[in-house]
């Protein structure tokens, strides 16, 4: 889709990966602008509801990043967060929105390259999806209209 610049939402834990996209920035690695990153205490406090509210809001793609298994600072916080977002990736499926729009990853505090490298190709698998379905000001407004009767 030509000159289409996907939004992203990002979730990272604090302790790996938000570290490791910070070391890519002080590293000067290179990766696209299109990203928002919120930072959590551990991806297990990521659910269904913020990722289903980050589409609903206009994200075009929601990547959560967390530790590598086993190295969870809440133990399985991010085993957690990988059940939520298989769950959710079947659902997505379901009401017809691209299961690549999802994506979780792992990332440790000393991978700065690999932060970077998740996030371009993340961002580009999404560029090439194209806009979300969810961001159609059309469906927006005829909800909005069916909740004010
Ligand atoms: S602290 Fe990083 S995923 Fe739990």
């Amino acid at each position: 889709m030509d000159g289409f610049e996907p939004k992203i939402i990002a979730f990272f834990c604090n302790w790996c990966s938000y570290a490791g996209a910070d070391l890519a920035g002080i590293g000067r690695l290179q990766y696209p602008p299109n990203i928002r990153i919120i930072r959590l205490m551990c991806s297990g406090r990521v659910d269904e509801v913020m990722i289903l509210e980050a589409f609903d809001r206009g994200a075009d793609g929601v990547l959560v990043c967390g530790c590598h298994p086993g190295e969870c600072h809440y133990m399985k916080g991010n085993l957690s967060a990988r059940r939520r977002v298989m769950g959710l990736k079947c659902l997505l499926g379901t009401i017809g929105i691209d299961r690549d729009r999802l994506r979780l990853e792992w990332v440790g505090a000393s991978e700065g390259p690999k932060a970077a490298q998740t996030i371009s190709s993340f961002t580009q698998s999404v560029r090439q999806l194209g806009p979300s379905p969810l961001r159609s000001d059309q469906v927006s407004s005829m909800i909005t209209a069916a909740l004010e009767v």
